[in-house]
């Protein structure tokens, strides 16, 4: 076994001080699930299960990829897959990666270059950000949902510019100005880049976003969609134009150098829209608890927290005090979590709520009053 170098374990040591150290639990199957991002609940449905294996013991697949889609990891089926995206998401072409981490990584690592800018939201997720780091053009971040300040910054930008955000903040629940957001990238002739991974499945019709919900596909440059939250199986596709696809295949280090996804995984995508093209309601469901959980809540939010998605925040500043709070819910048999600093600034500690179709109304009136009783 390796010796731990001094720097890691004194890094250990401040996040145990802090009250922050990361450490992998297992949920509590007992609890009422508030916490995951399952919010269609497609990771839990049999019917969408029996449906993907019964489609898989059809196929002759091997059972991994083999290689990089570039060598042999490429499909018949990854392709017809890639298609079938493109055409309900509304967009010329679909690259499929990893994950949404790989995804947003691939597309800001290699499209923006040498010379141009990024104009990314202050809380964009992780995997935006690093993709900024990696790439060779300048990134800088705006004023969350500020188009005053993003335009300020737009007037002195160089090379080709790029503008970065996400429809649903992950960490918020907030929503994006996509319109306007897309009016300022045609006036400064930028190209727009919308991450939907809380709104894939759960917004737009088959699933297909808040981007197409709002018929904006056609003003929009690139849209990143995740399939690992609301439609409950794994990875992450890029859509945008088919040069734009071709480009990321040859030039995208994190699509190019690694194993593709299996077909297994191509499948389950692939049922997953299915399953949700034939329980069109299931969104309905969703929309009825959001709007329940707001109409029920009497805890005081700001009301750029009043959220209309499926991810709801109460903010309960310390990592203290949001763990303390998560912690009494979860006696009373919630699984709520405590989103804690550095994943947020500190002082921004919060409870992150998400709501879903398996959610009884009574289990989200119950949560609420929990929390009214707890925080009022
Ligand atoms: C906004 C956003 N983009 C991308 C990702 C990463 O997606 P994936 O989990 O498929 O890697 C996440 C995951 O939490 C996210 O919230």
């Amino acid at each position: 076994m390796h010796k731990n170098t001094k720097k890691t374990d004194l890094q250990l040591i401040k996040r145990g001080n802090l009250g922050n150290k990361r450490s992998l639990g297992i949920q509590n199957p007992t609890l009422i699930d508030f916490c995951s991002n399952d919010y269609l609940g497609f990771a839990k449905s049999r019917e969408l299960k029996n449906k993907i294996v019964s489609a898989y013991g059809q196929l002759d697949s091997k059972n991994g990829a083999t290689g990089s889609r570039l060598l042999t990891g490429n499909s018949e089926l990854a392709q017809q897959v890639e298609q079938e995206l493109a055409a309900n998401f509304g967009f010329e072409s679909c690259l499929v990666f990893n994950s949404g981490y790989t995804a947003n990584l691939g597309f800001f690592s290699s499209v923006p270059q040498r010379g141009d800018t990024i104009f990314y939201d202050e809380l964009s997720h992780a995997c935006i950000k690093d993709g900024c780091r990696l790439s060779l053009a300048k990134a800088i971040p705006f004023k969350h949902n500020d188009l005053d300040d993003l335009e300020r910054k737009l007037k002195n930008a160089e090379g080709e510019i790029y503008i970065a955000c996400e429809s649903i903040y992950s960490m918020d629940g907030d929503f994006a100005p996509l319109a306007a957001l897309c009016d300022l990238s045609e006036r400064y002739d930028a190209s727009l880049i919308v991450d939907e991974a809380h709104s894939t499945g759960a917004f737009g019709l088959n699933g297909a976003g808040l981007v197409a919900q709002l018929e904006l596909s056609a003003r929009v440059f690139a849209v990143i969609f995740t399939f690992g939250k609301a439609m409950g199986v794994h990875s992450a596709c890029i859509a945008s134009n088919a040069q734009i696809r071709e480009y990321l295949i040859n030039f995208s280090r994190p699509f190019i150098y690694t194993t593709a996804p299996s077909d297994f995984d191509f499948l389950s995508i692939r049922m997953a829209f299915e399953h949700l093209k034939q329980n069109p309601l299931l969104q309905q469901v969703l929309h009825q608890h959001i709007d329940l959980f707001n109409a029920s809540l009497q805890v005081k939010r700001d009301s750029r927290y009043i959220s209309r998605s499926a991810v709801h925040v109460i903010l309960t500043p310390g990592n203290e005090n949001a763990k303390s709070l998560a912690h009494l819910l979860s006696n009373q048999g919630y699984d709520v979590r405590p989103i804690l600093s550095p994943t947020v600034k500190v002082g921004q500690e919060r409870l992150r709520i998400c709501l879903h179709t398996f959610n009884a109304t009574e289990q989200v009136i119950s949560l609420t009053q929990s929390l009214n009783s707890l925080l009022c």
